[in-house]
């Protein structure tokens, strides 16, 4: 391992965590201007790193914030790649952080004219799956979705969020579930999935959640597996008539929901489709067991 490690990589320049310095003008700073990603890798390889970069090129260009070249081409797939080798963290599952602000310019709400060149910033941790809970499930607890109306772009404000899953925290449960207008979006943190006579239901992806990339990923597998599926909402009255209820996200893989508010749901235990999904969707992250190996 690198006895500087661990590393980041800010602004192009590969540092010591403990010397990086981000601006007090910054934008991120100042006023949460910027987007991120948050990326899984196992022993190295990264889980669908161009469905991720995609997402943020998307948020980058929807918010005016000029896309760096590395992004623009994918190159800095190659920088994460190295920084996970440079810390050690490909040895085993790690994440990796990648944000994006509109860079650092003396305060103005509008957008620094001349164009500014934004600040990208890099790290990597060592990560451990809750596998209790995905074999056990967890429970969860309803909140109301105070977010904007544009939660689609995986923006760094994240207040609302954060206030919900501490909501959860607080009440000793995995997960806080936003509810608008009586209907079930997606997790502070995950997106939701309900099941219900054989048939897989999620909100759509329009402005109100963000289209998760394991959740794509889980319906995609879904669909090869031949269970149907509808990109359509969960009221919160239909939650107690559910077989089974599951999230998806990257650090969350596909964790089966027990009980909502003290309620339980289904049989309270992890139901057969969750767990069909679940042997999916690991074996895509994972990859299939070596034949070879003892
Ligand atoms: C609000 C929200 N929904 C869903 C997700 C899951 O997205 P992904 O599967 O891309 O991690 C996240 C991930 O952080 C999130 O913050």
């Amino acid at each position: 391992m690198n006895p500087d490690a661990p590393l980041v990589h800010l602004n192009g320049t590969f540092l010591p965590r403990s010397e990086a310095r981000v601006s007090v003008d910054d934008r991120g700073f100042v006023f949460g201007d910027g987007v991120y990603e948050v990326f899984r890798s196992v022993r190295g390889r990264m889980y669908a790193p161009d469905a991720h970069m995609d997402r943020l090129r998307e948020g980058l260009a929807t918010l005016r914030i000029r896309i760096p070249e590395s992004i623009a081409d994918g190159t800095l797939l190659e920088v994460a790649r190295r920084l996970l080798s440079e810390n050690g963290h490909d040895e085993g599952e790690a994440t990796i952080y990648l944000q994006v602000t509109r860079g650092s310019a003396p305060r103005t709400h509008h957008f620094p004219d001349p164009d500014i060149p934004p600040t990208v910033y890099l790290s990597t941790s060592p990560f451990e799956p809750r596998h209790d809970l995905q074999d056990s499930g967890g429970a969860c607890i309803l909140h109301p979705d105070r977010r904007w109306a544009r939660a689609h772009i995986k923006t760094v404000n994240l207040l609302p969020n954060i206030l919900a899953k501490q909501a959860a925290h607080d009440a000793d449960t995995f997960e806080a579930i936003l509810v608008r207008d009586g209907m079930v979006l997606e997790g502070s943190s995950t997106n939701v999935f309900g099941v219900m006579d054989g048939v897989v239901r999620t909100y759509p992806a329009a402005n109100y959640i963000l289209r998760g990339v394991t959740r794509d990923r889980v319906l995609a597998l879904a669909r090869d597996r031949g269970v149907p599926c509808l990109e359509e909402g969960l009221a919160v009255e239909e939650l107690a008539a559910l077989d089974e209820l599951f999230l998806t996200g990257t650090t969350t893989d596909v964790l089966p929901v027990s009980r909502v508010d003290g309620q339980v749901i289904g049989e309270g235990t992890p139901g057969p489709i969750t767990r069909l999904l679940q042997d999916a969707f690991r074996e895509d992250l994972y990859g299939r067991p070596d034949p070879e190996a003892d």
